[in-house]
Parts: structure tokens; sequence; C-alpha cells
């Protein structure tokens, strides 16, 4: 039976927090998009595993609240884990976006966040799992490539998947140019998916996610080429 995967929620603007290690673009994009008006959602705060991360200074301009949990000051991963899950907690979200976390989490936070953590992976998952992932398609040739928002499970970058947006690799690439394409088409694409998220859309049915419209019918996800 299909199941709505946002029981409890009692208002419609949600809340969301974001777990971030570098850059913070795709955060941006996401903040970019709540100013804009263009996701009715709050971004309640910016968590960063390491205390040099670019997106940390982003958060800050949006006025959005950040915390640092340095991971390297954890003993192990379970220390760690039971660190982030307090803080993502504080919030009480509705839902948690890994944008460029470049951490695994342990199978306990991953069950206590079940079907409200998401991530972003640079790559058309089951292919490309992992880091590295644009060398590897440029190695093998591959001539799409692309992006995945997907729900997070204990496994690494496995999950049902929310979207997908997929790219040309044209003749010429080099690592650069590549990341770069596919790094546009992730912005797109994880606003899309927290959008969807927010209007309560996606519904997980036999591990995999059906996205509603307003007449609760099914749409697949149609992404213009990039
Ligand atoms: C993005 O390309 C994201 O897909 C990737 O890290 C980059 C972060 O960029 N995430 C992963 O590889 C997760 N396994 P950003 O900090 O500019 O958003």
């Amino acid at each position: 039976m299909a199941r709505l995967i946002q029981p409890n929620i009692k208002d419609s603007m949600k809340t969301i927090s974001v777990v971030i290690s570098g850059r913070g673009s795709n955060l941006e994009a996401l903040l970019n998009a709540v100013q804009a008006g263009h996701l009715k959602a709050r971004v309640a705060r910016v968590i960063a595993n390491r205390a040099d991360a670019g997106g940390l200074a982003i958060a800050a301009q949006h006025g959005v609240p950040t915390t640092v949990i340095e991971s390297k000051k954890y003993q192990d991963r379970a220390a760690f884990d039971a660190a982030l899950a307090m803080a993502l907690d504080a919030d009480q979200p509705d839902l948690i976006v890994l944008a460029g976390f470049m951490r695994i989490l342990g199978e306990s936070i991953v069950k206590q966040f079940n079907h409200r953590m998401i991530n972003i992976h640079p790559a058309l998952l089951p292919s490309y799992p992992g880091v590295d992932t644009h060398q590897r398609a440029l190695a093998d040739g591959v001539k799409w490539h692309g992006c995945t928002v997907h729900f997070v499970t204990p496994k690494v970058d496995v999950g049902p998947i929310i979207g997908q947006s997929v790219v040309p690799v044209r003749e010429g690439d080099t690592e650069a140019i590549l990341a770069a394409r596919v790094l546009k088409a992730e912005h797109r694409l994880l606003v899309d998916c927290v959008r969807w998220f927010c209007e309560e859309r996606l519904v997980i049915k036999d591990d995999k996610v059906l996205l509603r419209n307003a007449e609760t019918s099914f749409d697949a996800y149609q992404n213009p080429v990039g």
C-alpha cells in the first residue's frame, strides 16, 4: 500500500536543517529558493562537520544559525553521530538535507530520521556511489552522467530515489568541466526535490518514491537534459 511519508506534520511551513562539509553551493541554492519564495520552508539551522566549511558563511549571510560539530574531534563514528543527532533534534526539523556532507552516517542516526533525511549525490545512482564520481564516469567513457537525490538509508548512497537529473558527457570534458555541468543540475534538482517534500507530494511504495500531483495521481519527473 502506498504510504504518505510525512505523517505527523502539523503546519504547512516545513522546517529544514541542512548538513554540509564544504563549499555549500547546494545549500545556497536552497536558501536562494527560500528567499525568492520558490520554496515555502524555513531553514532552521546549518550544521557543518568542519569549521572551515565555506557554506557556514553562506548560511550566516542568509541569517541562518550555524553549528559546527567537528567530526575530527570525536573518537569514533558513534560519538559524532550522537552529537549530530542531538543538534538536529533540537530544531525538530521536518526534513534534513545532506548537501555535500562527506561522512558516512551509522545505522542508528539514519533510522532515527528515517524518511526525513535526504542526500544529494553527484552521479546517477546506482552507478558511481562513493567518491570521485566524475573522474570514474570519464574513465568509463559514459555518454550520460548526472545527479541523484534520494532518501538516506543505512547503506551508503542507497535509498529510495526522489529525483535524478541527466547531463551529457561531451568530448574533451575534463573532470572540472563535467563537475560544473553536474553541479548546475544539482542545484535545480535539489530545490525541486525539497519542494516536493515540503508540498507533501512524495509517497514511498515498495521502496520507490512516487510523486503525487495535486490530483493525487503520479507524475514521472521529467528533467530537460542540461
Ligand atoms: C556536490 O557535488 C554534492 O553532490 C557532493 O558534494 C558536492 C558538494 O558541493 N556530495 C557528495 O559527494 C556526497 N557523497 P557543495 O558543497 O557546493 O554543495
